[in-house]
């Protein structure tokens, strides 16, 4: 019998060395936030006194942006999530790990996690691949997120990643009904996240009231369509190179059917990104391929470097527009220009504070 653990390990490792090396991103498909135009309030606000900050599980955070899980389970792994930690801990914001497989299957991978002793206080996300609920145990889960000190937990949800991957796991049967039980029966909240092709209106309806927070991981950034397309050796996957809901589409479907907080992610890179982000409702932005870059390139410094210099261009972006807190920005007017606004419209999830309304009248 194959050892599954050792398995799970290389592939994280491929999976890293895949996304920093090889052409890993959307081709033509983006997240539509170049549709979306924040409009300013008329105030004239610097960007120092800007206040990015917000709150999460009622504590503190810099700003409304967090590190998207990304890795763990592989002895070499564990410098990584560290230096990112380290860096997340230092700006004030939370982070997530990878999938914690490798440590369910082996405990004694729980360390390449386990970052909150070395990087200090720190909002933390576990993470566990939903088809894995539903053989494994719920007791065990908790176990595993108590043994790193988890806050949170991300369930992702990556059926086209699994439908290509050479070792994939496709029999999703039953896949909503255990994310709802898990939502109920772990003690941390529970985030249903996706990789990079996005949640649609349909799913955040399915799991509304049922976890606490949707992650939308949407199109136009990482397609792990891709980076498995490159570990099949091209024999598995091209073709669906583009398929996903672009990030913005997919965070405002979520909106339309889903009351808890929604998440945006997937081709988060720029301020202006986050800003938009904001107005249109999300209550927080992630990033992955970004940090992982700086990580690489400078460690804990290097991670701290980029995020310090993102929030900073972010403040001065959001007291350029006229806004002095998230509060306020969430109450922006926003524009909303094509495909996206038809997009919105043939999905029923047009936002309230959309002043375009004549393209909502075009048939
Ligand atoms: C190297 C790497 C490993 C990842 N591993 C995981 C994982 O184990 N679990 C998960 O939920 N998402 C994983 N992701 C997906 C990210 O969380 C994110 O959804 C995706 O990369 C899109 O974000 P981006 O465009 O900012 O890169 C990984 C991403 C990267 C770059």
């Amino acid at each position: 019998m194959p050892d599954e653990s050792k398995e799970t390990q290389s592939r994280k490792i491929e999976h890293i060395e895949i996304v920093l090396n090889k052409e890993t991103q959307y081709r033509s498909k983006t997240t539509l936030f170049e549709c979306i135009e924040v409009l300013p309030s008329g105030k004239r606000i610097s960007g120092e006194d800007v206040d990015a900050s917000t709150t999460l599980l009622g504590r503190k955070i810099a700003a409304p942006i967090f590190i998207s899980g990304m890795t763990g389970g592989h002895p070499s792994t564990y410098e990584i999530n560290k230096n990112i930690a380290v860096a997340a801990s230092r700006i004030g914001i939370p982070m997530g790990v990878g999938s914690q497989r490798a440590m369910y299957e082996k405990h004694d991978l729980a360390y390449t996690y386990d970052v909150k002793k070395a990087a200090g206080d720190l909002i933390l996300i576990g993470n566990m691949g939903a088809t894995k609920l539903l053989k494994y145990d719920d007791r065990k889960i908790q176990e595993m997120l108590d043994s790193i000190n988890a806050d949170m937990l991300a369930l992702h949800t990556n059926p086209a990643q699994e439908s290509v991957q050479p070792e994939g796991d496709i029999d999703f049967r039953g896949v909503y009904s255990r994310i709802c039980e898990v939502g109920k029966s772990i003690r941390q909240p529970v985030i249903l996240k996706e990789v990079g092709n996005g949640i649609s209106k349909e799913v955040a309806k399915r799991v509304d009231g049922k976890v606490y927070a949707i992650d939308v991981q949407g199109a136009g950034g990482t397609t792990w369509v891709g980076v498995e397309t490159y570990r099949s050796k091209g024999a598995y996957g091209s073709a669906f190179w583009e398929w996903g809901i672009p990030t913005a589409l997919s965070v405002l479907e979520s909106k339309s059917a889903f009351h808890g907080p929604v998440w945006a992610s997937g081709g988060i890179r720029t301020p202006s990104d986050i800003v938009k982000a904001v107005a249109i409702g999300a209550d927080m932005s992630g990033m992955a391929k970004p940090v992982l870059v700086s990580e690489r390139r400078k460690g804990a410094e290097g991670v701290y470097d980029y995020l310090n210099k993102l929030i900073m261009d972010f403040r001065n972006e959001v007291g350029s527009l006229g806004f002095s807190s998230m509060e306020e920005l969430k109450n922006a007017e926003v524009k909303i220009g094509e495909p996206l606004a038809s997009l919105l419209k043939q999905r029923g999830a047009i936002p309230k504070n959309m002043v375009n309304k004549e393209v909502q009248e075009i048939a």
